[in-house]
């Protein structure tokens, strides 16, 4: 089985915003969606409700039942029912802990480099960001993270674990001592687990509360980016053994955000897809090493330094000397990738390559990259 085989042409046909917001000439690696079929069964669980017109809203249990049984199977991770609860997509969960735990005029950390809406999330709503930059192998900076915890506007931290962009998968050593930081200085844990089951064969992924340290920690997650289910929003709340009364204090509507549709598909991929998805991390991990050797042999002022975690490629660009690396590389070389402003303000040379693409898909967006250092 080979995941990532679809055909440019297939792939054309989508109307999705990878596909969609640039030119039909470009090649997409930019935004983090993946370039796979719809695993079967979550597309029969999916035909199944369309044949019942079950198109209400949702019911039960089965989601967060199946994340604990992929949680257990996959990591040893042990929870009760009552610790996990489903709400609506990722980002949206992430708002209402936040809200929850959080008041107007607080700081919340983040880690610099860091997906783009986690600036949002943190300073659009009457909080304000405190980024605190990753060391420069990508690791957290406990030092400096500390130090941003002193602050007593600081109340929350919120970490990406796996993270975007770097894929550094975070070490249970690390998530110990972020754990034991944030109960010193009373800083609410929350961490964004969605890309979770995305680590390279033989890399290890440490959930958040299997920590012991961490049990006051809030959770968050789906089986969107594993399992390319961003269409269908549904996410789900994990709490320590120690953080049970914070679901409680949700927003109202917290729990009431999940699509029905969305839910039977997430619970379709985690009961069904854990050997889909290891074969996309095998084929991921191919993917960063042909990224790697292309890099070298043909972009060779690239840096780019591969990490065990999700299928995104952080790509260093200063060495070329260009104004804005990812504009020039889609104005003369018509590949997309994301750029690294979008990421932190101290990032405007590097690119965010995704890698959930055809390998085929890949060599054509380096060769385009040499071809257009090449041009006068
Ligand atoms: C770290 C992280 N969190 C959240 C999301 C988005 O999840 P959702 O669509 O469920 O909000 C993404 C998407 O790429 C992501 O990388």
């Amino acid at each position: 089985m080979t995941i990532f085989s679809l055909t440019e042409a297939e792939l054309r046909q989508r109307r999705s915003m990878k596909w969609c917001t640039f030119d039909a000439d470009v090649v997409p690696l930019w935004v983090a969606e993946m370039d796979t079929a719809v695993l079967p069964e979550v597309r029969r669980s999916l035909d199944e409700a369309l044949d019942r017109g079950d198109t209400g809203y949702p019911y039960g249990t089965d989601y967060a039942d199946a994340y604990r049984a992929s949680a257990a199977a996959r990591w040893g991770l042990e929870l009760t029912p009552g610790q996990v609860q489903r709400g609506g997509d990722v980002m949206n969960a992430v708002l209402c802990v936040l809200e929850a735990t959080t008041k107007p005029g607080d700081g919340i950390v983040i880690t610099s480099p860091v997906y783009p809406p986690f600036w949002q999330v943190t300073s659009g709503y009457r909080r304000h960001t405190v980024p605190v930059a990753l060391t420069p192998a990508g690791r957290l900076d406990l030092e400096a993270l500390a130090s941003a915890f002193a602050d007593p506007e600081v109340t929350a931290f919120l970490l990406c674990s796996p993270h975007n962009p770097t894929g550094t998968v975070h070490t249970v050593d690390e998530l110990t001592a972020v754990a034991e930081l944030c109960a010193e200085h009373g800083v609410q844990l929350v961490v964004d687990e969605i890309h979770a089951w995305l680590v390279d064969p033989g890399t290890e992924f440490v959930p958040t509360l299997s920590v012991p340290a961490a049990q006051r920690a809030a959770v968050v997650t789906s089986a969107g980016k594993s399992w390319n289910l961003a269409a269908f929003k549904a996410g789900l709340y994990i709490v320590g053994t120690e953080a049970g009364g914070l679901l409680r204090t949700l927003p109202p509507l917290a729990a009431g955000s999940t699509g029905h549709l969305g839910a039977i598909a997430h619970t379709a991929a985690l009961r069904h897809g854990q050997d889909w998805v290891d074969q996309v991390c095998v084929e991921i991990a191919e993917n960063k090493r042909l990224l790697a050797d292309l890099l070298h042999a043909l972009v060779p002022g690239a840096r780019y330094q591969p990490q065990p975690g999700t299928y995104l490629a952080w790509v260093d660009c200063t060495a070329l000397d260009l104004d804005d690396p990812c504009r020039h590389f889609l104005d003369v070389g018509r590949v997309a990738f994301s750029p690294g402003r979008n990421f932190s303000p101290d990032h405007g040379q590097w690119v965010r390559i995704n890698l959930a693409a055809s390998p085929s898909m890949i060599t054509q967006a380096v060769e385009r990259m040499a071809a257009s250092l090449r041009r006068p």
